[in-house]
């Protein structure tokens, strides 16, 4: 797009990035996933597709993505990781970690497993969508999807949100500039998924930056099914390993409905 807006975002585009090499800014879009699942198909990977409002944006299992124009960001970019399979599923731990970075410029927060970014006292402050297209046993591309609440205050918030979700400008006290953000989040992404491809593991960093472990919870894994426990650890592929009292599950994917105080253990 060619709006005041849009050349402010292109500036920010990063020549020599794997990550943001080109930012292409709408101003209205269905889901920014959607249009860089095509670029993908196009050839193109590693462009940052960026909407100030979305009609159809999509959070994770199947929920919409509410969040109004020109506050907030709401962004994708798709990817063609060079992983083992075995390996893909710490892409979501290391773009979860890219995000709290970015959030981190400006206020202290921590993650909720899977992939969403809290306030210390449990706001949401934002979460990743990561549609992976696999061919074979070969991951095969991977379209990573964010949404950061930044200047949208809770005060204007529907309620239904506003119960469980905050914004880095409340957090802060103050607007926050999202181009400033938005340069943490590209270059942190393209840092972690280069150490991600070398072999590094971000599990050791995700725990320490992960709210859930300790915390009593109910993790949904499926209509109608739940596993409750206490979050124990996060294990090497990333799944969340809970004490049910019984033995210890390990969750792979799944909402984590509801927390409890951690337990203190001596
Ligand atoms: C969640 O917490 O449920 C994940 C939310 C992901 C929302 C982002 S906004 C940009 C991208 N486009 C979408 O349609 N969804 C993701």
């Amino acid at each position: 797009m060619t709006s005041e807006h849009g050349s402010a975002w292109t500036d920010l585009a990063r020549p020599d990035g794997r990550i943001g090499r080109r930012i292409e800014a709408h101003l209205r879009l269905g889901s920014t996933n959607d249009r860089a699942r095509e670029l993908l198909a196009g050839g193109e990977a590693g462009v940052v597709v960026l909407a100030e409002e979305q009609t159809a944006g999509r959070g994770r299992h199947g929920r919409s993505w509410v969040s109004p124009p020109g506050r907030n960001l709401t962004l994708s970019v798709g990817l063609r990781p060079r992983l083992a399979p075995e390996r893909a599923g710490l892409l979501a731990l290391a773009m979860a970690l890219a995000a709290r970075d970015a959030c981190a410029t400006a206020v202290p927060c921590l993650l909720k497993w899977p992939n969403d970014v809290e306030s210390p006292s449990g706001g949401k402050l934002g979460g990743l969508l990561i549609e992976t297209v696999i061919a074979g046993e070969r991951l095969d591309a991977a379209i990573v999807g964010i949404g950061l609440n930044v200047n949208w205050r809770r005060a204007e918030m529907p309620p239904g949100i506003r119960d469980r979700a905050t914004s880095l400008a409340d957090e802060a006290g103050h607007d926050i500039d999202r181009a400033g953000v938005l340069r943490a989040l590209v270059t942190a992404m393209d840092v972690r998924l280069e150490a991600l491809e070398a072999g590094a593991s971000p599990v050791d960093e995700y725990r320490a930056a992960c709210a859930t472990l300790g915390a009593e919870v109910v993790v949904e894994t499926g209509p109608g099914r739940r596993v409750a426990g206490r979050a124990t650890d996060v294990d090497e592929h990333g799944g969340l390993l809970i004490d049910t009292g019984s033995g210890t599950t390990s969750v792979t994917s799944g909402e984590v409905v509801r927390v409890g105080r951690p337990t203190v253990t001596a």
